[in-house]
């Protein structure tokens, strides 16, 4: 497998960086995972576009334009053509010097892509729905950022994945549903398709504003908070990420979503998100 380091296409396990690498040592980077869909990069310049709006908010200058960017990418795809159907993952860190909280504005950051391997999950997770638990929110004001500052997000994932569920739900203390540990949630009551409105809570995802857009075409839908209360009594809930697509909730804290089933309208927005992609 060949992974692309700063300037360089090597072997990935030769693909090392400096223990003074600032994202090693602080988490002080940022991160995006584009889906490969028959080797070619689902909603590249999105995800590239988001990547430059992370830099910007955490100050990080990319020294590369997004078109730069996507031409590099393509070459590690290129390079890899028997791994084609996982994502490519980027990370860029603000680079490496010697430790101190504050930095040099003007460091050469440190660029990583290389090919992630498919989800481990099972194509029937898609049929059957999985289980969610909700745990409190303890992450900071940003989290519209794409940081790699992720261990908040680990912990909470570990501690749902210790609790038998597939994902978390983060839930603010005023009780409202944020999202999940990497994923949006969405509520459906009354035919009404709701999300959390995006705001510096939440990552604004991607899939999140497809799938937006795809149920405005045949139901209603609105972008609004709503309660954990709400949530357990809502008609069908669904998850959406890059890798995860569409995916069905059918148990939150132990209690059943439509009876433990996948909902019609989740089950009509992961079809034509299927269709939208190919
Ligand atoms: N996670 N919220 C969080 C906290 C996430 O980490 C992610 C994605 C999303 C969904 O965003 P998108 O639809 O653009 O993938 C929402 C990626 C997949 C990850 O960390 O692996």
């Amino acid at each position: 497998d060949i992974a692309y380091i700063s300037g360089q296409f090597v072997e990935q396990s030769d693909a090392k960086v400096s223990i003074e690498d600032r994202g090693f040592q602080f988490g002080d980077g940022i991160y995006e995972v584009i889906k490969l869909y028959d080797g070619k990069l689902f909603k590249a310049d999105e995800h590239f576009k988001r990547l430059l709006n992370s830099a910007d908010l955490i100050r990080l200058k990319v020294k590369h334009t997004l078109e730069e960017l996507k031409e590099i990418a393509l070459k590690v795809i290129d390079k890899n053509i028997n791994n084609q159907s996982g994502s490519l993952y980027i990370q860029v860190t603000r680079g490496v010097s010697p430790r101190n909280h504050s930095f040099n504005p003007d460091l050469d950051p440190t660029i990583i892509m290389y090919l992630l391997p498919p989800q481990p999950f099972p194509e029937e997770l898609w049929e059957s729905g999985v289980n969610a638990v909700t745990l409190l929110d303890t992450r900071w004001s940003y989290c519209n950022i794409k940081t790699t500052n992720l261990l908040p997000n680990i912990l909470a994932n570990q501690e749902a994945k210790d609790q038998g569920a597939f994902e978390g739900f983060f839930v603010s203390p005023d009780n409202i549903v944020i999202e999940g540990t990497s994923s949006n949630v969405f509520i459906v009551k009354d035919g009404i398709v709701i999300t959390h409105p995006i705001t510096n809570k939440l990552l604004s995802g991607i899939t999140r504003e497809i799938v937006l857009e795809l149920a405005e075409e045949s139901f209603e839908a609105k972008e609004e908070t709503y309660t954990v209360e709400e949530l357990y009594d809502a008609d069908e809930v669904f998850i959406t990420s890059t890798t995860k697509e569409v995916l069905g909730v059918i148990e939150i804290d132990g209690r059943k979503v439509n009876d433990g089933k996948i909902g019609p309208i989740t089950r009509r927005l992961h079809s034509s998100y299927r269709k939208y992609r190919e």
